[in-house]
C-alpha cells in the first residue's frame, strides 16, 4: 500500500482509482476478510488525497459490501468479501457508470422500509396520486377493441405527442409533435443529454446546490460541474457570465420553477436575464421543469423556452411529480435536429418507453383530468405546507432558518449549527426518521437539509419534525 499512488493526471477521478485498487487488493485475496483498513487520515497521508476523496472511495467499497465500520474498531474488509475473487466483483467498478452516492442508494432501499417517517423524499403520497382516475381510464381502454402492443415510433406516440404539445402550449410552449420527444421519465431525457449532445470533458453551469449532483448522469459521460450561486431569486446572473468564460461551458442546466432541493422559483426578471446573458455567450440551456406546474400561490411564470425565439433551450417535462411517477413518462422539446439524435440514441437504448404508459398518459391529457386533478393537488400541498411551516416555527426556532417556497414539494432548512451530515442522518434513521441532507445537492454542505410536504401523511411530518429537532437540538448545544 505504501508504494502505490493514483495518478494525479489520469481522466480517472481520484476516489475511483482508490476504490479500485483496494477492490484488486481484496479480491485477489491480499487483504482477506477482517483485514484493517488504515485510519482515513493516514489513507489520505498515503495516497497525498483529501478526506472527502477517501470518504467517497470507502464509501463505494461499503456499497458494496466489501468493508464494513466497526464500532471502535476502524474499518475492515467485510466478511462477505470471502470467495468473490476472480468473479463478477471485479468488474463491479469497471463499468463507465459511476455507483449512486451510498447515502443516496441507502435512502433507495430504505423508502421501502415500512414504517420508517420519509421527511425528505421527492414525490407525491400515494393518497395524492389520481388512483380512481387511473382506474376509470385503464376500465375504459380495456373496452377498446384494439390495445396497442407494439413498438412506438421513435419519438414516441404521436398521439401522446399531440396531446402535449396543447398542455405545453397553455404553458407558453409553442412546441410541434415533432419537436417532442417521449422520455421514460425526465431522468431518461438527461441521460440522453448526457451522452448525446455533450463531449466528454466538456462543462455545464448549474445552480450549487442541484438536483443533477445527486445523480451521476452527467459525470459518467465525463461532463464536469460547475456550481453556481443563487439568491432568492435564482442563480445569480454575474456567475454565469464569469463562469461560461472561464470553463468555455457547454451549456446552462436550471431548474427556474421549484428548485429542487431549495424550492426557489426564479423571478420573472431573472429569467429575462438569464436569457439575455446567455444569448449572448450564445451559450445553450437545459431548463428542467418537473415541478413547474406545482405553483401553490400565483400563476405561473414563463418557462425558459417560452422565452426563447432561437430554438437555444431544451426543455424537460415529466408526469412523475404531479401525476404518477410509475408511469415513467417524460418528454424534451427542442429543435427538430437535436430531438431526433435524442430519439436515435433513446432507440438504441430501450426502443421507446412503454406503450401501454403513454396510451394512459394521452387518455389522461385528452380527457381533461390533468388541470381538475392539479387544482386538487394544489390545494392539497397548500395544507401540507402550511403544516410543515407551522412545525417548523414551533419546533425549529432558534435551530435553523428556512424559505417558504412558493410551490413544489421542498422546504431548505438551513441548521444555524452545522452538522455532520452522515450522523446526522445515522442518527434521525435510529430515530425512525429518513433524511435526504444537503450533501447529496452540493457535496461541500453541513448545514442544510431538504424537507418535503408531499410525502408523508400530517402525524408523521409532526412526529418526524419533533423527533429531528430534538437531535438537532441535543448536538447544538453539545457544541
Ligand atoms: C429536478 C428534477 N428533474 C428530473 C427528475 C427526474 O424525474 P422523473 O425521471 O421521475 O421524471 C427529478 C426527480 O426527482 C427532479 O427532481
Amino acid at each position: 500500500m505504501h508504494r502505490w499512488k493514483p495518478n494525479l493526471n489520469s481522466p480517472v477521478p481520484l476516489h475511483r482509482q482508490i476504490s479500485a485498487y483496494m477492490l484488486e487488493r481484496i479480491s485477489s485475496g491480499d487483504w482477506p476478510p477482517g483485514t484493517q483498513i488504515a485510519p482515513q487520515r493516514e489513507l489520505c497521508r498515503l495516497f497525498g488525497v483529501n478526506r472527502s476523496t477517501v470518504v467517497t472511495a470507502l464509501g463505494q467499497l461499503s456499497a458494496l459490501g466489501l468493508i464494513e465500520g466497526r464500532r471502535g474498531g476502524g474499518t475492515r474488509v467485510s466478511p462477505a468479501a470471502a470467495g468473490q475473487s476472480g468473479g463478477w466483483h471485479s468488474y463491479l467498478e469497471e463499468g463507465s457508470h459511476y455507483p449512486n452516492l451510498p447515502a443516496v442508494q441507502a435512502i433507495n432501499r430504505l423508502e421501502f422500509e415500512p414504517g420508517l417517517i420519509r421527511l425528505g423524499t421527492g414525490e407525491l403520497a400515494p393518497g395524492l396520486l389520481p388512483e380512481q382516475t387511473m382506474m376509470q381510464i385503464l376500465g375504459e381502454l380495456s373496452c377498446q377493441p384494439q390495445l396497442p402492443l407494439s413498438y412506438e415510433e421513435p419519438l414516441g406516440s404521436l398521439r401522446l405527442r399531440k396531446a402535449l404539445s396543447s398542455q405545453l402550449a397553455s404553458s407558453g410552449i409553442q412546441a410541434d409533435p415533432s419537436s417532442i420527444l417521449i422520455t421514460s421519465g425526465a431522468l431518461q431525457g438527461l441521460q440522453l443529454i448526457a451522452v448525446g449532445l455533450l463531449p466528454r470533458g466538456s462543462t455545464i453551469l448549474l445552480e450549487k446546490p442541484s438536483y443533477l449532483y445527486s445523480i451521476h448522469s452527467f459525470q459518467s459521460a465525463g461532463v464536469k460541474f460547475c456550481g453556481l450561486p443563487m439568491d432568492e431569486e435564482g442563480m445569480l446572473i454575474s456567475a454565469i457570465s464569469a463562469e461560461a468564460a472561464r470553463t468555455r461551458a457547454a451549456m446552462l442546466y436550471s431548474i427556474p420553477g421549484f428548485h429542487n432541493p431549495t424550492g426557489v422559483l426564479m423571478s420573472a426578471q431573472r429569467r429575462l436575464e438569464v436569457m439575455e446573458t446567455t444569448a449572448a455567450l450564445d451559450l445553450p440551456i437545459l431548463e428542467d421543469g418537473a415541478y413547474q406546474e406545482l405553483w401553490l400561490d400565483s400563476p405561473p411564470l414563463p418557462p425558459l423556452k417560452a422565452l426563447d425565439q432561437e430554438g437555444r433551450v431544451l426543455h424537460l417535462g415529466t408526469l412523475s411529480k404531479s401525476v404518477s411517477p410509475g408511469l415513467r413518462l417524460g418528454w424534451v422539446v427542442g429543435p427538430a435536429p437535436v430531438i431526433d439524435r435524442l430519439a436515435d440514441i433513446k432507440m438504441q437504448s430501450d426502443y421507446g418507453s412503454s406503450t401501454l404508459s403513454q396510451l394512459v398518459a394521452a387518455r389522461w391529457l385528452e380527457g381533461g383530468y390533468h388541470e381538475a386533478h392539479l387544482t386538487k393537488l394544489r390545494g392539497e400541498l397548500r395544507s401540507r405546507r402550511a403544516a410543515l411551516l407551522e412545525l417548523l416555527q414551533v419546533h425549529f426556532a432558534g435551530l435553523a432558518a428556512w424559505n417558504i417556497p412558493a410551490g413544489g414539494f421542498y422546504v431548505w432548512l438551513s441548521l444555524h449549527t452545522p452538522l455532520p451530515p452522515h450522523r446526522l442522518f445515522k442518527a434521525a434513521l435510529q430515530a425512525g426518521v429518513l433524511l435526504n441532507t444537503g450533501d447529496l445537492y452540493d457535496r461541500s454542505d453541513g448545514r442544510h437539509l431538504r424537507l418535503s410536504y408531499a410525502y408523508a401523511s400530517l402525524p408523521e411530518l409532526k412526529a418526524g419534525i419533533v423527533a429531528l429537532a430534538n437531535i438537532i437540538r441535543h448536538w447544538s448545544n453539545d457544541k
